[in-house]
């Protein structure tokens, strides 16, 4: 195994999870989730931080929570929060930890996934189809300045995303 990190950032349902799990197990490590990072450091879930610390809080963990990788990771899969690489103090961090990888799904792969889903403060809007849609738009930029790479997932088994992204390393 490479010594080289790997991290997945995307939209929210981009299949961050699901694909680092894939690729980590290939390796023979086990994802980190910084999401997870967060809600063991902070002994709450994400939607309680959000609710208890807002936003500004919850983003000011990620920062902390990349810090602490740039220490710790060496050769791992990281699946990184959908919001995280919004602050530019977090974009240069990730491109320091290691390879950078959009994962690209259009809003209605989003849509289809997490309507309905209770866990993401973000989403708990009467009009979650708009809420992606406009927050799509505005973060699609976002990620690709802060990947080296875009690779895109819809209408592509996990197997065959982690083949493109293994592949082209
Ligand atoms: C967020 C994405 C979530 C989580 C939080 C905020 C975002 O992670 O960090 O709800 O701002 O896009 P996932 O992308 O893993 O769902």
């Amino acid at each position: 195994m490479k010594e080289q990190n790997i991290i997945l950032i995307g939209f929210m349902g981009a299949g961050k999870t699901s694909v680092g799990d894939r690729l980590a197990a290939r390796g023979g490590t086990a994802l980190i989730d910084t999401d997870r990072m967060i809600e063991e450091k902070a002994r709450m879930t994400v939607s309680r931080i959000f609710e208890t610390g807002g936003e500004a809080y919850f983003r000011k963990l990620e920062t902390e929570v990349l810090q602490e990788l740039l220490k710790t990771a060496k050769g791992d899969i990281i699946s990184a929060g959908g919001g995280l690489p919004l602050r530019e103090e977090n974009r240069s961090i990730l491109k320091e930890l290691g390879e950078v990888i959009y994962l690209q799904v259009k809003p209605e792969t989003v849509l289809m996934r997490l309507r309905g889903d209770k866990t993401r403060p973000l989403l708990q809007a009467d009009d979650v189809e708009g809420r992606i849609k406009s927050l799509l738009t505005e973060r699609g930029p976002v990620y690709e300045a802060a990947a080296h790479r875009t690779v895109t997932a819809d209408g592509r088994t996990l197997d065959e995303i982690v083949d493109v992204i293994i592949g082209t390393m």
